[in-house]
Parts: C-alpha cells; sequence; structure tokens
C-alpha cells in the first residue's frame, strides 16, 4: 500500500500468531478447532503472582511514572538470579525490564546492529528473530542445522557462515520451534568459536526453565565467563510461570550496551506496566512449586504426544528435550508420500488440516525450514489427545 515505509512494509505478520487467530476466528464461527499453534502455556498465572498484583494496583507507587528501564527491585532480583545462577555478579545498570522478551530481541539488535552487518541465525528460527535483525538494518543469514542430528549447529556450519560483516550470532536453547537444548560442551565450543571470532552473541533464554528428561539448561555467561563482555542474555517470565499476557522480559550484558537499549528504550517505550513488573517480581522471588508442576504436565504432553505422533505413517519426528514444541518432518505425507497426490508443501498440508479435520499447526516455512511442521504441546491433556486423534485419522 503506498505511503507506508519500505522498512515497514517489509516485515511480514508473524505466522505463528497468525495460525492461533485463524483457529480462534474459526472456533468464535462455531467450528471445532484443536490449535497447536500456540506458543503459550495453558495453565492460569498462579494465585500468588495475581495477589502480587492485585496488591500493586492499590500502591500509588504503581500509579506513576517509574524508572524507564525498570523498577530497582525488579532488576536487583534479576541480578541476583544472575549471580546464584552463573556466579557472575552484574550492577542494576546492567540489568533492562522489557516489554516482554520479544522487545527485548528488537532492542537487542537495534542496539547491535548498523546497516549491512549480519547476524547469523540457526535455523530452524523463532520467527521474530530474522525480522528483528532486518528491521535494525542488519542482513539475517540463516545457518541450518543438522536435520539427523536435531538441528543442532556445529562449529562448522557457522564457520562457513561466517563473511566480515558477521557481528552477531544469534543462539536460543532451548529452541523454538525444535525444542533441542544444547549441552555444556556443544555450548562451550559455540560460545569460543564466537570469542575468537570476535562477534557478538545474542542469547534467548526464555525457555531456561523447560528442560526435560537427563537435558539441563546451561548459560553461555557460565560456559564461556570470557564472553560476557560481548553478550547480551534474554529472557522473561511469559514461559515458565504462564504469564505470557502481563509482558514481562529482560536483557543483560555489559552496561555501554544495556544503557544504550535504556536509552532508546526511554524513548520509544518508557516503563514496563509497574503492576506487571510487581507480579515478575513476585515470580522470582516465590515458591517454585508452581513452575515445576507446569513442567511435569509439559513433560507428559512431550512425551505422550512424541509417541502417538512418531508412529503416524509419513512423519519423522525426534524427541524435544525443551520448551513445549515439537518440529516434526512431514516431507513423507506430502504429495509423492503413500497417500498419493495430497498437499505439496508443508504450508498446503497446515490449511488442509485446519480445512478437513479443524486441526491447526504451524507450517515450517515460517521457521525457514519447508516440510516440517512445529506443533506446541502446551494445551490441555483433553485437547492434546483428541488433536492427535484427529491427525491420526487424516494421516490414515
Ligand atoms: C524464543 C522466543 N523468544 C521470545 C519469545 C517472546 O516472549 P515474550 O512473550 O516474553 O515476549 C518467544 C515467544 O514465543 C520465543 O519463542
Amino acid at each position: 500500500m503506498a505511503g507506508i515505509s519500505r522498512r515497514v512494509a517489509a516485515i511480514t505478520e508473524s505466522a505463528t500468531l497468525a495460525v492461533d487467530n485463524q483457529a480462534r476466528m474459526l472456533r468464535a464461527a462455531g467450528r471445532s478447532i484443536i490449535s497447536f499453534g500456540a506458543g503459550e502455556p495453558d495453565f492460569a498465572t498462579p494465585p500468588h503472582i495475581v495477589e502480587a498484583a492485585r496488591q500493586a494496583c492499590q500502591d500509588p507507587r504503581a500509579h506513576h511514572y517509574t524508572p524507564a528501564a525498570g523498577l530497582p527491585e525488579l532488576r536487583a532480583a534479576i541480578a541476583e538470579r544472575h549471580r546464584l545462577d552463573t556466579g557472575q555478579a552484574l550492577t542494576p545498570e546492567q540489568v533492562l525490564i522489557t516489554v516482554g522478551t520479544k522487545q527485548a530481541v528488537a532492542w537487542a539488535f537495534a542496539t547491535l546492529l548498523d546497516p549491512g552487518d549480519e547476524v547469523l541465525i540457526p535455523a530452524p528460527y523463532w520467527v521474530t528473530f530474522p525480522e528483528a535483525v532486518t528491521l535494525a538494518g542488519g542482513t539475517p543469514v540463516p545457518v541450518l542445522g543438522d536435520a539427523d542430528n536435531g538441528f543442532r549447529i556445529t562449529v562448522d556450519r557457522l564457520q562457513a557462515a561466517t563473511t566480515p560483516a558477521t557481528k552477531a550470532l544469534l543462539l536460543n536453547s532451548p529452541s523454538n520451534p525444535t525444542g533441542l537444548v544444547y549441552g555444556r560442551e556443544e555450548l562451550e565450543a559455540i560460545g569460543q568459536w564466537a570469542l575468537e571470532a570476535g562477534i557478538w552473541v545474542v542469547t534467548d533464554e526464555i525457555y531456561r526453565h523447560l528442560t526435560y528428561g537427563d537435558h539441563r539448561f546451561h548459560s553461555l555467561a557460565a560456559v564461556v565467563p570470557a564472553l560476557t563482555d560481548r553478550m547480551l542474555i534474554l529472557g522473561g517470565v511469559a514461559k515458565s510461570y504462564a504469564m505470557t499476557g502481563w509482558r514481562v522480559g529482560w536483557m543483560l550484558g555489559p552496561a555501554p550496551a544495556v544503557g544504550a537499549a535504556a536509552n532508546l528504550h526511554s524513548h520509544l517505550s518508557g516503563n514496563v506496566s509497574n503492576v506487571a513488573q510487581f507480579a515478575a517480581l513476585a515470580a522470582l522471588q516465590g515458591p517454585s512449586e508452581p513452575l515445576q508442576a507446569m513442567r511435569a504436565a509439559f513433560d507428559r504432553r512431550r512425551r505422550e504426544m512424541h509417541r502417538r505422533l512418531a508412529a503416524m505413517p509419513g512423519v519423522v519426528c525426534p524427541e524435544p528435550e525443551g520448551a513445549f514444541y515439537m518440529f516434526a518432518s512431514f516431507e513423507g505425507v506430502l504429495a509423492a508420500g503413500p497417500n498419493g497426490p495430497g498437499p505439496r508443501t508443508t504450508q498446503e498440508l497446515a490449511a488442509t488440516l485446519l480445512d478437513e479435520v479443524g486441526v491447526a499447526i504451524v507450517p515450517g516455512e515460517a521457521f525457514g525450514v519447508p516440510g516440517y511442521a512445529r506443533l506446541s504441546y502446551a494445551l490441555s491433556d483433553e485437547a492434546l489427545t483428541e488433536g492427535l486423534d484427529r491427525l491420526a485419522t487424516f494421516l490414515g
């Protein structure tokens, strides 16, 4: 449309939100839809967090502007959590509170990139990463992981994609959409490579509390401490505490970079809702039982979904190690598959599934890997079972 800047016109709608919106609209129109599209827990926010927000509503301090970079007590709590996790002390100036982790992603690239700077983004990737890089004037460089090894990225692949314009590497472990979790040694090799390459690392750790089985989250800051002067760590409360609607995230890093991001934030955002910040503080300082209970539910659903999906004809599906997504190959289901002519792409398959059996999945095209699709298992046990039944019927 005329009048819209090239920069903004180039942004595409978030494919994951689009799938979810479509599912909501069909539901509102009376159809029975099971959505595997949502990237959010189906649980309500734990009561002690809601209670902290209710109390904050009564506190006049929450009614007015507070420091743009965040409530001092929340910044201090996040710095303390980081110290306990990694052994590294941070000053409050090294913590910026953002409107969800999504804004931290946007601010990270806006802070680091000049026009033409390249960012290595392991593929498959969360849909927002390349858009945030492009919007900041940079160039996203997808680096495909090894499909036979859960889409893990290796130093060789990173090195092959590196040019003199490479400014940063994006890491996201546990990963959306694959659910892969890098082990300590893998992370050490990647971090050491980035250190020697002299590039920045932006590490999105939003799913850090959601790992399963023997898989453990490792923070790059703890594994390669020498990198901390060129590392931005992003996180938030949305996924672990069932707080997607509250919109609280953060960025941690060297004071000059976080300070520059805070200046940007002071003009383009201002303080995050104080009520939401007090709620986030209660999440971080309160009991961990609610988080563990949700994690246990995701784990149960993960195993059930994997068991059933992996047994469906034409579907190949590694067991996810973290987050709450399954990233499965549907190549055997597409036109060349045993069922004869049918959808030729996962994009077409997603449309057909929604139309014929009322099941929403997110096609791999959105994550840079056609032939695959992402299915979230952050939905109720009943909905999960019903959705898998419908898929099984469709795939025969
Ligand atoms: C990897 C990753 N980072 C960030 C976000 C956004 O988090 P928030 O809701 O805190 O903005 C998501 C949400 O899907 C995500 O998957």
